[in-house]
């Protein structure tokens, strides 16, 4: 093994070196350097008490959720489990199971749905369907449903976000318009036309496609969810983190700068890892260590951080191409929102290989039977490249490994015998 770059020069030339094999379009490592830690403080985009606020909001949804999610005999909140996976990796290896999340199978129904919720909220009061103080099992009923008939949501995705925007936007009864770009799968659309949510296609990648959805949205007047720059959406991911803060604490994990946790987060435009590092750095400071892992050709985080550009920079600039097997994260460009939010939070950003992504698809299901689509399987494709690229250090060998496994479990068969194949 290597040894870590320790001083702040060292972990620049490793830097430089990252950098250019990610434009050979090879696997890479990035290592935030000591100074961009210290950088001025500045007004916080999202707070620990819109956290909270958005952890009491979705309590009150859980009956109307509840309610009309009854086939699944499910109780309305919207957190899954932390498991063992059965071989360590050096330290122990733990897996936040977000592809098995209620309503999509996927890390979307944390961020997306809690921002619909928001507008949900809204709408009901604006409109009168709720009154103030009555209880929110009043949205989950037929007369809520045809109040909300002229309500239309628009949302621009690679899959999983439109999904989960259009399965819940439908089930209230509100109209739902999912702009999906071309890395968007057949079978994730025929899931939302049979929703009856309507599905815009373009031929064109995520950025692009956000665009004209915005401006789609703007002309219509309705009401846009945008993945690029939303709080709302940064707020509802980072209510994760004290799910699994609860999840180690039960399992006795207490986790220190010399006994860190570190946490694997698959990113594309950056919100969803975004908003679980926010949440994970407000409550566990230097205990944590947050990675976000991102296909070689769509390493738009790493492209952002390592040229010092931010969201100026696409991945295009560094002659990748945005094609990936990992439609969930074929984003170019990283979030300008999500880069002020926490850019300075992230810890390393691993780029791995679509090869890597698909060895772990099938290593998880023969391992530990976790269906798992090839963007959530890039958290654990990400462990070996990061530690190796510590050298040996030993907070980072005495760590406990989170992989976030961010979708897959409604993966159809034939789709995902293809990618086990
Ligand atoms: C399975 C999966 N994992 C991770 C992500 C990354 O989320 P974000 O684009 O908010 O960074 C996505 C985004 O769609 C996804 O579908």
């Amino acid at each position: 093994m290597p040894v870590a770059p320790e001083t702040t020069s060292a972990i620049e030339a490793h830097n430089a070196a990252a950098l250019s094999a990610l434009k050979r379009r090879g696997p890479a490592v990035w290592l935030r350097p000591d100074a961009l830690s210290a950088a001025a403080p500045r007004a916080p985009v999202i707070t620990l008490s819109d956290v909270a606020e958005a952890t009491a909001r979705l309590e009150r949804f859980q009956p109307a959720l509840r309610k009309l999610f009854p086939e699944s005999g499910w109780n309305g909140r919207i957190t899954s489990a932390l498991l063992d996976y059965p071989h360590g990796v050096g330290g122990a290896l733990l897996v936040k199971a977000d592809h098995t999340l209620p309503l999509t199978g996927s890390i979307k129904a944390r961020g997306g749905v809690y921002e619909l919720l928001c507008r949900i909220e809204r709408m009901a009061l604006a409109d009168g369907v709720l009154a103030a103080g009555e209880g929110y099992e009043a949205l989950a009923t037929p007369e809520a449903a045809r109040a909300f008939g002229h309500r239309k949501v628009v949302v621009a995705s690679t899959g999983n976000l439109g999904f989960s925007i259009g399965l819940v936007a439908r089930a209230f009864g509100l109209a739902a318009d999912v702009h999906m770009s071309h890395d968007a799968k057949a079978w994730k659309k025929d899931r939302l036309l049979q929703l009856g949510a309507r599905v815009v296609e373009h031929d064109c990648d995520y950025t692009l496609t956000v665009e004209r959805a915005r401006a789609a949205a703007a002309g219509s007047g309705d009401d846009f969810i945008d993945d690029e720059s939303s709080r709302e959406l940064l707020i509802g991911y980072a209510t994760a983190a004290d799910e699994l803060i609860g999840q180690l604490s039960a399992r006795g994990i207490v986790p220190t700068a010399r006994k860190p946790v570190i946490v694997y987060l698959p990113c594309g435009v950056g919100g969803a890892p975004g908003g679980v590092t926010f949440g994970l750095k407000a409550r566990l400071g230097d205990a944590v260590i947050c990675v976000f892992v991102e296909p070689v050709a769509s390493a738009c985080v790493f492209a952002a951080l390592a040229t010092e550009q931010g969201a100026a920079t696409s991945v295009y600039d560094l002659g990748l191409d945005n094609l990936t097997v990992a439609d969930g994260l074929a984003v170019p460009r990283a979030s300008a929102l999500v880069l002020e939010a926490v850019g300075d939070q992230i810890d390393a950003v691993v780029a791995v290989s679509d090869d890597q992504m698909l060895g772990w698809v099938g290593r998880a299901w023969r391992e530990a039977g976790l269906r798992l689509e090839p963007s959530a399987a890039a958290a654990l494709a990400a462990i070996a490249p990061f530690r190796e690229a510590m050298g040996g250090r030993p907070d980072i060998e005495a760590a406990t490994h989170v992989a976030w496994t961010t979708g897959g479990s409604l993966l159809p068969d034939a789709e995902f015998e293809r990618l086990l194949a």
